[in-house]
């Protein structure tokens, strides 16, 4: 018989987690979306059930060939050569801060969910990586208590290369499930759970009770969050 608790916070080892790996891009609006959706709505609700991982897309056959920094002049990207930029900066992040780099990706994206549809992203997602987006990046920087200087030397040279040359080579390694319906792919405990946001006006709330439910469902935990006890039919997919 599973138990619940309304603790918010269960505590668990890391290895114990659900594990959560999405796979982005940084100009992707439902990516944006998922992310900020992530931290506001779901954590909330799930504490420290699952581990959320990223990478970023640079799929030789993807949208995004030209993030792989191994790939030809002729690898085309749907978002421009700016987006592998946002994904660096962003990767750099993640791989100083495993604490703090969500926080980070969504402050530096700017205010996104609430009332605002999924399908036009965070207000200043587009801008990442971008001049007119570094104050900002700088402000978030210091407020989670990123060091700059240790970021922009990542992102700006070759450890950002390799950095970004591991997520591409990790992109091909993965089975293609996208297109331009959108990111992220997000796999539970390396199952597939969906291949594109549902990003349309009505479609975060039940997206998101799937994605609880198949959480919930893949966690070993004793003691599991009281939102965890919610029975719904809706079935992603
Ligand atoms: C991309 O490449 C993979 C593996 O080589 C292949 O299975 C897939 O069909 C390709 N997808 C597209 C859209 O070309
Ligand atoms: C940074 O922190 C200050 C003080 O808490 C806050 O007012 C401001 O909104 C934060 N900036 C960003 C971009 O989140
Ligand atoms: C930030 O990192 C740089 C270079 O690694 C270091 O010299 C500096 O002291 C750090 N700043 C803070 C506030 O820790």
């Amino acid at each position: 018989m599973l138990c619940f608790t309304t603790s918010l916070v269960v505590a668990m080892s890391t290895a114990d987690r659900v594990s959560v790996e999405i796979m982005a891009e940084s100009y992707c609006p439902c990516a944006g979306a998922w992310e900020a959706g992530w931290q506001n709505d779901m954590l909330p609700k799930i504490g420290e059930i699952a581990t959320l991982s990223r990478f970023f897309d640079a799929k030789k056959n993807g949208t995004q060939a030209c993030c792989n920094p191994s790939a030809g002049a002729d690898a085309s990207c749907m978002h421009t050569k700016s987006e592998c930029v946002a994904d660096t900066l962003q990767r750099c992040v993640q791989a100083y801060y495993p604490k703090v780099w969500l926080e980070f990706t969504n402050c530096i994206s700017g205010p996104c969910g609430g009332s605002r549809p999924d399908v036009l992203g965070c207000k200043y997602q587009f801008d990442i990586g971008q001049p007119k987006n570094l104050a900002r990046e700088q402000i978030c920087a210091q407020n989670l208590t990123v060091n700059w200087t240790t970021i922009t030397t990542c992102w700006r040279g070759a450890e950002g290369v390799q950095l970004m040359q591991g997520d591409a080579d990790k992109s091909d390694s993965v089975e293609p499930r996208y297109g331009l319906a959108g990111l992220p792919v997000v796999w539970i405990n390396g199952q597939l759970f969906s291949h594109f946001f549902d990003c349309r006006f009505a479609g975060r709330e039940r997206y998101q009770h799937a994605l609880l439910e198949a959480i919930c469902a893949a966690s070993g935990a004793a003691v599991l969050p009281e939102a965890c006890k919610s029975k719904s039919a809706v079935l992603f997919q």
